[in-house]
């Protein structure tokens, strides 16, 4: 038996569609994975009534199928799925690392990013890899086609989660599939500003960073309160606001010392709105 802690990870970062993603030390699922002649799969935790169990339906099947390790896999969720945290991901990339021990498959963390991003094509239909590379890698990752190049850092971040949920098909489906350059120019600007402040982890450069007009605006129209919270974060001293992942949950920069009021202000934010929410408190792992 292998048991591996998965953590929630937070695509796009604004700027940076399926491009850029950051693990989060919290929350976490937790996989536990068993030798068996066939797999199954077993789901307890947060949403686990939404989650198949189906092999075929489930991102951990398509796992097992893709490393050839067909085992009994247990899931424990701690990442809701469809929170814009990278549920589908954390289950994914927990499933590749337990079954590579398993079967002392002998893979690299980064050789099992392909692995892991077949899982996600279950559930998007497109094998992206924003959430499964810092799934498994950790830190702040760029994924440039087949590449993904990673950094450490130290950036504090709420991420608060609404009652809501939002498909990441549905998400992708309003997606504008055309830009003017001069969104493009300031989209570039963005991303380029936020990956210096992930190098120097600089909490002021990636909330800035944050800012994007080509995907955000038409996603945030999506969340219920969405402006209340990003003024409410604002407010209470968040460097940057931005969708976190397909959403729904709202992800902010900030310094340490400000967590705890910004996490405040965004559920109070939601709660004006009349939704419920809860923020975790939690920086880049
Ligand atoms: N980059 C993807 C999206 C991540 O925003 O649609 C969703 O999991």
């Amino acid at each position: 038996m292998r048991t591996v802690r998965a953590p929630a990870t937070s695509a796009n970062l604004g700027s940076g569609f399926d491009v850029f993603g950051v693990a989060l030390d919290r929350p976490a699922d937790v996989i536990r994975v068993e030798k068996a002649s066939r797999t199954t799969i077993e789901v307890t935790g947060v949403g686990s009534q939404y989650i198949p169990e189906d092999p075929e339906k489930n991102v951990v099947g398509a796992v097992a199928e893709a490393l050839d390790a067909p085992a009994h896999i247990q899931i424990d969720k701690g990442v809701r799925p469809s929170s814009g945290l990278g549920s589908s991901a954390a289950s994914a990339a927990g499933a590749a690392l337990a079954l590579n021990a398993l079967y002392d498959r002998g893979y690299s963390r980064s050789e099992l990013v392909p692995a892991a991003a077949e899982g996600e094509a279950v559930v998007s239909g497109e094998a992206h890899v924003d959430n499964v590379a810092p799934a498994l890698l950790g830190g702040f990752t760029v994924a440039r086609e087949d590449e993904v190049t990673t950094v450490d850092t130290d950036i504090s971040l709420v991420a608060c989660l609404p009652e809501i949920a939002i498909s990441t098909r549905d998400a992708r489906r309003v997606v504008p599939t055309r830009a003017d350059m001069e969104d493009v120019v300031h989209t570039v600007g963005s991303a380029a500003t936020l990956a210096v402040g992930m190098c120097r982890s600089d909490p002021e450069l990636v909330g800035r960073g944050m800012d994007e007009r080509l995907v955000t605006p038409a996603r945030s129209e999506l969340i219920t309160g969405y402006e209340n919270v990003r003024t409410a974060a604002l407010d209470a001293g968040a460097t940057g606001v931005t969708v976190s992942g397909a959403g729904p949950s709202v992800l902010a920069a900030c310094y340490p010392d400000d967590r705890r009021q910004v996490a405040a202000a965004m559920v109070d934010g939601f709660d004006d709105a009349g939704v419920e929410a809860r923020a975790y408190q939690t920086r880049v792992g």
